[in-house]
């Protein structure tokens, strides 16, 4: 098992896998040894477990990770769950973001929900018992953060959650389980809105345990932005400022049916003759993208340009210059809001309400003409103007680091 800051410090320390055995067979057992862990670190630095576990939390995480370092009662543990395991979809991350390699990579990989969570939960398990943190802290919605937060509410290890609040009311979406579980098992819950605020509160959560601090994915767009620029993505593909569009898709709900994947390649076949369409494709969608179906209609959409995903400054840069955005991604609503770009969000709802009040981003669902038809408005120059939500302002991690901080000071006396 790879192990600590030690490994973390030495050169060259990498990814190793955690082999870590459970001591004990009864769940009691289990129980005792992690809160014994807890009490043994007063006095002490206290260790914090940060999870990153698939490519949207990267860019959550990482700044977090830069403003705890000026609190040294913050002992951190960098724990990659292993969810995403391509290059592209991790490691590219790391680098670009400056993140230091995980102090221990659980390799849990690809697996139905019910596998992936249960792989994670038995690897975090150990992870929890060696080394007794005094608090982990979870972000955003993707199984690995219910799966952790899961283990450690077991263990009776208190759990922060960065992104809290969040909901699209829509329980078929497999992100709003693991965000309402999670929330439910938090002790922090750190908001990045007031919807997110007023929903947890409804859920009957007391006020002190949520903390309004902003929005850490800007706080990673903001401090790349300006190297992001120096990114020859544009040369490359040809393109100019603001005569293309981007394209992301991922949800199961757009890609894993060939029949709702062919809606939105249908819309996107008729905007590329207007409009040349960048598309940095997901792993799971590739799968979709194979199906007989699509191969004519893609090969005679010359406009329609298909990529492997991209790593974060090159994604960046794209979004910098786009007319307009559609996606269904969550994190990508955000930074268009944020970059003043219109985004069509393509899906019945989002958990994201406030790009839409404050923001760029329009909920147009995945009928194909109303697709077509809202790209044209925009094409013609009546796209959304928005302004930034509240507190969206690069500042978030830097707040999230001081309450955790102070909440570790509490603990250690
Ligand atoms: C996950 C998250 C989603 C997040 C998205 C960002 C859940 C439920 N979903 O969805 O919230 O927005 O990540 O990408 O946690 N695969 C690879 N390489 C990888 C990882 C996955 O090829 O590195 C393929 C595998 O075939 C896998 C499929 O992609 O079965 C889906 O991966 P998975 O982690 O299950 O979910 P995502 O669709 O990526």
């Amino acid at each position: 098992m790879s192990r600590g800051l030690d490994a973390r410090s030495s050169a060259g320390a990498g990814r190793q896998s955690c082999r870590c055995e459970v001591p004990g067979s009864r769940d009691n057992d289990v129980r005792s040894q992690a809160s014994r862990g807890t009490a043994l670190n007063k006095g002490k630095h206290l260790k914090t477990v940060f999870v990153g576990a698939a490519r949207p939390n990267f860019m959550k995480i990482a700044p977090i990770l830069d403003e705890v370092r000026a609190f040294p009662v913050i002992h951190p543990v960098l724990v990659h769950t292993g969810q995403h395991y391509d290059r592209e979809l991790s490691d590219v991350f790391f680098e670009e973001l400056g993140i230091s390699a995980p102090d221990i990579h659980m390799g849990v990989g690809s697996g139905s929900h019910a596998k992936q969570t249960a792989r994670v939960m038995m690897e975090f398990e150990k992870v929890l018992l060696t080394e007794r943190p005094a608090l982990v802290v979870v972000v955003g919605d993707v199984n690995s953060t219910l799966a952790c937060s899961l283990t450690s509410a077991k263990l009776h290890v208190p759990v922060a959650h960065v992104e809290a609040g969040l909901r699209s009311f829509d329980r078929s979406m497999p992100e709003e389980i693991n965000r309402m579980v999670t929330d439910t098992l938090s002790s922090l819950l750190f908001t990045t809105c007031e919807d997110a605020n007023v929903n947890l509160r409804n859920e009957g959560v007391t006020p002190e345990r949520i903390h309004f601090v902003g929005n850490v994915m800007i706080d990673s767009l903001k401090n790349h932005i300006e190297i992001a620029r120096q990114s020859d993505v544009l040369s490359r593909l040809s393109l100019g400022e603001r005569n293309y569009a981007v394209l992301t898709l991922h949800r199961p709900s757009n890609v894993d049916s060939e029949e709702a994947l062919s809606r939105i390649v249908d819309a996107v076949c008729e905007i590329q003759k207007e409009l040349p369409v960048v598309f940095p494709v997901h792993p799971r969608t590739r799968k979709g993208l194979g199906a007989e179906r699509f191969k004519k209609q893609l090969g005679q959409a010359r406009n329609f340009i298909l990529l492997d995903p991209l790593g974060y400054l090159d994604f960046l840069r794209l979004l910098l210059s786009a007319r307009l955005i559609l996606t269904d991604s969550g994190g990508i609503q955000e930074e268009s809001t944020v970059l003043g770009i219109p985004c069509l969000t393509l899906r019945e709802n989002t958990e994201r309400p406030v790009t839409v009040s404050h923001g760029t981003n329009t909920v147009v669902g995945t009928d194909p003409e109303r697709i077509v038809r809202e790209t044209r408005e925009i094409i013609a120059g009546r796209g959304k103007e928005g302004r930034v939500p509240p507190l969206w302002d690069g500042k978030a991690s830097s707040r999230i680091a001081a309450v955790l901080a102070g909440w570790l000071e509490k603990e250690r006396n």
